[in-house]
């Protein structure tokens, strides 16, 4: 802080040392009764393992990253980075400005790597930080965990964060260190120092940079496979985010009778999310009439009317972090026109043939192919492709894709901690790759008719549809985890008139 700001800051600051030592005092005694083993405990060491086998004998820093700061001195809500969650099974709000380092041991060691977290603890009621630091004492964030809280619920041998540049720079130059960069830059430029300090060139530092952002990748692709733990997270997102569809479809009524219903609805979804859950996953897309049209609708500003749909994209990210991803086109009057129907039912027909694309040995990019083949089909039987143009013409992907201007964003994407998951992954691991058991994707094509699309039938015009699952990758085929929540236009208008009924 500034000597300006010093001066200008206007909170009432208590000196004495009669004050501090009254504030120290009378305080019950801490139980030092410890947590339980967190249930992810095992599941997170087997994932470090697998980054131990992969990087031998180097040093591997993967931080939590920090608070940031919304406004002034107001904090962000704190979420750990999602290869730190992965790798420590820490929850939600645990804890910022951790760091986890993988040590490599030596062979006469056993070899592989050992897991410390260098944290700040919990501090004791005779430092200025337990009353005094708005930002991280326990006064006004609440305690934090003490070391040994940390390693009893997780696992990992925890340090005070004040030994991370020693336990850094040991071996720096003989040792390779190695930094998930985007997840804490103060503790990206701490290594850079290190190297710098070790005697590493400039150009060595720059390869190391390089190196770096291929040890990001490496943990991207390491979520691709979901494990047992993981998927029972993400079937308690999609449980939880059925509760939030389900209190939307409640009270579609409100949303139209109160207006800026778009903004109640992404209210009523982020009620039950946060109840539910930690929050939601990302920004929640409610996007009534034309607004379905503008893919990530966030803004939310519009009026929800009778006769139109809604077209809700929104997940529940529960505690663990593991996020929901799904939509569903609802008709706020609780029917489908005739024209919102034969739209619906073509992004329906082209997101089952998606679905259906998914089994062990197909490739990822096969499931975009089938749902695109029946996008484009019905696009070229309603006449709305350029004349001349058939079918395989829009497929070929160098001098077609006309179809694109009704459907422009992918039909599939992984998802897990991340909505977009494993997106560092190269396009061999992820677009191009196996589809394997344990992978957890989204299919979610769309029809997307814009108000003053001129080339669209009258009919269509101010409708868009999507339809969004979350699907699992399974031995024989695929289960479809979010099945749980009607898709066909006749299941939607039962599920709407069941719910409203209730
Ligand atoms: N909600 C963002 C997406 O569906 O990818
Ligand atoms: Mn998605
Ligand atoms: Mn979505």
């Amino acid at each position: 802080m500034s000597e300006e700001q010093k001066k200008s800051d206007n909170r009432p600051r208590p000196t004495t040392e009669a004050f501090r030592a009254f504030v120290r005092e009378g305080w019950a005694p801490r139980t030092g009764a410890l947590p339980e083993r967190a249930e992810v405990a095992p599941y997170a060491a087997a994932r470090r393992e697998a980054v131990s086998t992969a990087y031998p004998g180097e040093r591997l820093v993967v931080p939590a990253g920090g608070l940031k700061v919304r406004s002034n001195d107001c904090d962000y809500t704190f979420r750990p980075h999602s290869a730190f969650a992965h790798l420590t099974g820490f929850r939600a709000d645990c804890e910022p400005d951790t760091v986890l380092v993988l040590h490599p041991r030596s062979a006469a060691d056993g070899g592989g790597h050992e897991a410390i977290v260098y944290t700040r603890p919990l501090a004791g009621r005779d430092t200025e930080e337990f009353f005094a630091d708005a930002r991280y004492g326990e006064f006004w964030v609440g305690a934090r965990p003490t070391l040994e809280e940390l390693e009893a619920e997780f696992g990992i041998t925890a340090r005070h964060i004040d030994e991370l540049p020693d336990a850094l720079a040991k071996d720096a130059g003989a040792v390779a260190l190695r930094v998930v960069r985007d997840a804490d830059r103060d503790i990206a430029a701490l290594v850079d120092q290190i190297r710098r300090e070790a005697g590493l060139t400039d150009e060595q530092v720059t390869e190391s940079v390089d190196a770096d952002d291929a040890l990001a990748a490496t943990l991207s692709h390491l979520r691709m496979v979901k494990d047992g733990w993981e998927i029972d997270q993400m079937r308690a997102a999609i449980d939880a985010t059925k509760v939030g569809f389900e209190a939307v479809i409640a009270d579609l009524d409100g949303a139209v009778q109160r207006g800026k219903g778009e903004r109640w609805v992404e209210g009523l979804f982020g009620l039950h999310a946060r109840h539910q859950g930690n929050g939601t996953g990302y920004d929640s897309i409610c996007a009534a009439g034309d607004h379905a049209n503008t893919l990530h609708w966030i803004k939310n500003t519009g009026e929800v009317r009778s006769g139109e749909m809604i077209l809700l994209d929104a997940g529940v990210e529960v505690d663990s972090l593991f996020t929901a991803d799904i939509t569903r086109t609802l008709p706020v009057d609780g029917t489908f026109t005739d024209a919102q129907r034969e739209i619906y039912d073509a992004v329906y027909a082209a997101q089952q043939a998606g679905m259906e694309a998914i089994k062990p040995g197909a490739k990822f990019s096969d499931i975009h192919a089938a749902a695109i083949r029946v996008i484009a089909e019905r696009l070229h039987g309603w006449g709305l492709l350029p004349d001349g143009v058939s079918v395989e013409d829009t497929l070929d992907t160098e001098t077609g894709q006309y179809h694109r201007r009704w459907m422009v964003h992918g039909t599939s994407h992984h998802l897990g901690i991340d909505v977009h998951d494993c997106a560092l992954a190269t396009r061999e691991q992820y677009m191009d790759a196996e589809l394997k058991p344990g992978m957890i994707l989204t299919v979610e094509p769309g029809l997307y008719f814009k108000a003053d699309d001129e080339l669209a039938p009258e009919r269509f015009r101010g409708h868009g549809v999507r339809i969004e699952d979350d699907v699992l990758v399974t031995e024989t085929g695929y289960e479809n985890l979010s099945a749980g929540m009607p898709r066909t236009s006749h299941d939607v208008e039962a599920w709407i008139a069941q719910v409203r009924g209730r």
